[in-house]
């Protein structure tokens, strides 16, 4: 039976088998110290000269072998008791070790933090890297939040439904990702950049409160808070008014905060809420960092910003290839009632105010919704402010224009980028400090080694030629 290192401190005069990785090996001839680590802790062993065989064997291992070592656990001395450590009221003796495999001798230090290690490096051996304490603690968090959000919105009555990734594009204001079609040569799928006509289907089809943690693909420049590939917690309601989704999504932070990084403090509650103008013209961004103390690291300064214009002029970034106009976040968000009019006679169309409502943490935008258009006529609007011919709306738009035409009642939600959000609770400079397999800057898996060609014989079922 493998004790876990976490519960040895309780198993004091017994006699263990513990399994895990040699961490360090302090070698002082007559006898040596270990310390192994499994993924509960670590704890200190000594192997004494009279165990022969053990010893023969600790004086060959090194660190980052796995090995089951039988031991007994004896107590500290009162004056060797280390405080606030785990296991330092104990010790290990060891009575016999096995090597369960061997290691080369890591490339990189994992005793650190590695902030210090070259990110190429860290990402070609990113398993060995997930070894660090700080990783392990970075990805066991975002196990804790994954739990925490699920649990809380299964209580308030919330459905998590998967949908689909190999779907047809979903405007994100970024590229889509395509896969090709093999069964009918030269079509695409497109990967998800959010879920976003998936959940609003599934109000149409009656489930009235969804989430999902849900995988996102954007093709778009990689940065310090974007990843190509990336997590949402997607959120959609039916029935519901700006306060109502705004409400959920306050109270579920706030007590994901208080119960798992008690640490921190939230600057104010209820979040403030600031109009897109003021916080343009007072902080000059519309994710405005409203920190009283920047330099402390526990502050929390969450707050909403309503009242976006609905439509902005396209610029050089545009990916559409629309007329003069474009949304700000997605088409289909609504517009304010006191808009409504300029909006149906398309009129004043830089004054249109959107229900999006954005959520800000620290300066960081972490999350973005809006309460939708669920009437065909005005989707249809968007578009045609857009510029879009009929054709492409309904070959673009038909299903969403198809459901709104057959019961699809109010409805609103929004998205938390989940790793961003675990990046500032974390207190990490990168969101790849807080996924266990990030890409580089360039969108690369490095040990997987992706992006990749496509063998010959691929290529010739999707009849697909590259060009050279
Ligand atoms: P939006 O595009 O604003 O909205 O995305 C929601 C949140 O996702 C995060 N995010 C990212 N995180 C990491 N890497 C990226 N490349 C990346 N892109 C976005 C941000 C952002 O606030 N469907 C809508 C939501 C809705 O209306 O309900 C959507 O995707 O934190």
């Amino acid at each position: 039976m493998r004790t876990l290192i976490k519960d040895l401190s309780s198993a004091k005069g017994e006699q263990v088998v513990v399994k895990g990785w040699i961490d360090v090996r302090r070698d002082q001839g007559k006898m040596v110290f270990l310390d192994i680590r499994d993924v509960t802790g670590k704890v200190q062993a000594v192997v004494l000269p009279n165990h022969t065989e053990a010893l023969e064997i600790a004086q060959k291992v090194r660190p980052e072998w796995v090995v089951s070592v039988t031991a007994q656990v004896n107590a500290r001395p009162p004056k060797n008791v280390k405080e606030g450590v785990i296991n330092g009221d104990i010790e290990l003796e060891v009575l016999g070790i096995e090597v369960l495999n061997e290691a080369e001798t890591p490339a990189f230090d994992i005793s650190t933090d590695g902030y210090e290690v070259g990110e190429e490096v860290r990402l070609t051996k990113k398993y060995l890297d997930n070894r660090r304490a700080r990783i392990q603690r970075n990805i066991k968090m975002r196990h804790k939040v994954n739990l925490f959000i699920r649990e809380h919105l299964n209580k308030e009555n919330f459905l998590e439904i998967e949908t689909p990734l190999l779907t047809n594009p979903t405007p994100e204001g970024s590229r889509s990702y395509i896969v090709p079609s093999r069964v009918s040569p030269g079509t695409f799928y497109a990967l998800p950049q959010s879920p976003q006509q998936y959940k609003q289907l599934l109000m149409s089809s009656g489930f009235e409160k969804y989430f999902q943690i849900a995988r996102c693909m954007r093709d778009e420049d990689t940065r310090g808070d974007r990843q190509p590939e990336f997590t949402q917690l997607d959120i959609e309601m039916s029935f519901v008014e700006q306060k109502d989704v705004m409400k959920v999504n306050e109270d579920l932070l706030i007590k994901l905060v208080t119960e798992l990084f008690p640490e921190k403090k939230i600057q104010q509650v209820p979040f403030p809420v600031l109009t897109y103008k003021e916080a343009m013209e007072k902080y000059g961004s519309d994710k405005p960092d409203i920190r009283e103390n920047k330099d402390d690291k526990n502050l929390l300064a969450f707050c909403w910003v309503i009242d976006f214009p609905a439509f902005e002029k396209t610029g050089e970034d545009n990916v559409d290839g629309a007329g003069e106009w474009t949304f700000t976040h997605n088409p289909f968000t609504g517009v304010k009632e006191e808009s409504k009019n300029d909006f149906l006679e398309k009129k004043n169309i830089g004054e249109i105010i959107s229900t999006q409502y954005d959520i800000a943490l620290n300066g960081s935008e972490i999350g973005g919704g809006g309460i939708r258009l669920h009437k065909a006529d005005e989707l249809k609007k968007v578009f045609e402010i857009m510029g879009y011919e009929e054709e492409r709306i309904e070959k673009n738009f038909g299903q969403m224009l198809m459901a709104f035409r057959e019961g699809t009642p109010p409805h609103g939600g929004i998205a938390w980028g989940l790793d961003r959000l675990l990046m500032i609770l974390l207190n990490e400079p990168n969101i790849r400090e807080v996924m266990a397999f990030p890409k580089t800057g360039e969108g690369k898996d490095l040990l997987m080694q992706a992006p990749a060609p496509a063998s010959a014989k691929t290529l010739r079922e999707l009849k697909i030629e590259i060009k050279k």
